[in-house]
């Protein structure tokens, strides 16, 4: 069904030219699956559960767990939404893909997660240049149970109504706080570092990589500093920020961004791969393996 007639035009996004789908929301088709589809689900969950635990966080195996997310099946929205609308009242809802930015924030800002509803087809394992049901039920949902986490989604959603009001530039600022948390985001924890970026539990290579090759920086995490710093999106990431915590993400989000904007817009952005004297490094990277330009 991929690539069918719901895609409407591509649009140039600060990620590249990416299709853009019809706003609506639909029913998930669960019965339109085909036995390819389930087998693929089935391929990519035994995949990434064999290399996530004592890499991923302890929390995004467990949700898992409470979701009783399986191998079996692609799981059914309806089934996965009596658990998580008890727990922090999110909804998942089935799009046909990316949606506009605007359109985006809005479910969000009403705690409501656009899932898109097909999977990859058997030859894109490993990799894919637009999510699919993979990346967002497997990668988004499990940490959509945990409250503080899912208040910083809600929070992220508001954040970008009003970015999409003052500009441009800030939705530019506040799409890369997306990327190296949302997406790529390391946390540290007693036992080391974790990775809750649902890019990354997505992706076989790049759950290894972030982890133990000794190219990228890992960063502490500061607002100011992830928001004026370009990224990758077409290889693995130069530098990953990591958070000591949820609650760090939620009490960096709270005040209004509208100040920081325009501090930051009178200010260059880092390139992808550079380590600050002001960064709280964890490991400052060899860089082996980066191209030198691409960033975005
Ligand atoms: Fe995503």
């Amino acid at each position: 069904m991929q690539g069918n007639a719901q895609r409407v035009e591509h649009q140039l996004t600060d990620k590249g030219y990416v299709p853009v789908y019809t706003t609506r929301v639909i029913a998930q088709p669960w019965e339109t699956y085909t036995a390819d589809d389930h087998r693929t689900w089935a391929t990519l969950f035994r995949r990434q559960r064999e290399i996530l635990p004592g890499r991923a966080a302890k929390e995004f195996i467990d949700n898992q767990e409470r979701f009783g997310m399986s191998a079996d099946a692609i799981p059914k929205f309806s089934d996965l939404n009596r658990v998580l609308s008890v727990a922090t009242g999110w909804e998942l809802i089935a799009v046909e893909g990316l949606l506009p930015e605007l359109t985006f924030f809005e479910h969000l800002a009403n705690r409501r997660f656009p899932v898109t509803w097909w999977i990859r087809k058997p030859e894109q394992l490993d990799y894919l240049s637009e999510p699919d049901l993979f990346h967002d039920l497997f990668g988004h949902v499990p940490l959509l149970l945990n409250p503080v986490f899912a208040d910083y989604m809600q929070a992220y959603g508001c954040g970008g109504v009003k970015a999409a009001a003052i500009g441009p530039e800030a939705l530019v600022n506040l799409t890369r706080l997306y990327w190296y948390t949302v997406e790529f985001g390391l946390i540290n924890t007693p036992e080391g570092l974790r990775i809750y970026g649902a890019g990354i539990v997505s992706s076989k290579g790049e759950s290894i990589y972030c982890l133990d090759s000794a190219a990228p920086n890992r960063l502490g995490f500061d607002l100011e500093r992830v928001m004026c710093t370009r990224y990758r999106i077409d290889t693995y990431q130069k530098t990953y920020f990591v958070i000591d915590s949820y609650a760090q993400l939620m009490d960096a989000t709270r005040p209004d961004f509208t100040p920081i904007y325009a501090r930051l817009a009178a200010q260059p952005s880092h390139p992808a791969g550079n380590v600050l004297d002001s960064d709280q490094v964890y490991q400052r990277g060899s860089g082996e393996g980066w191209l030198n330009d691409g960033d975005v």
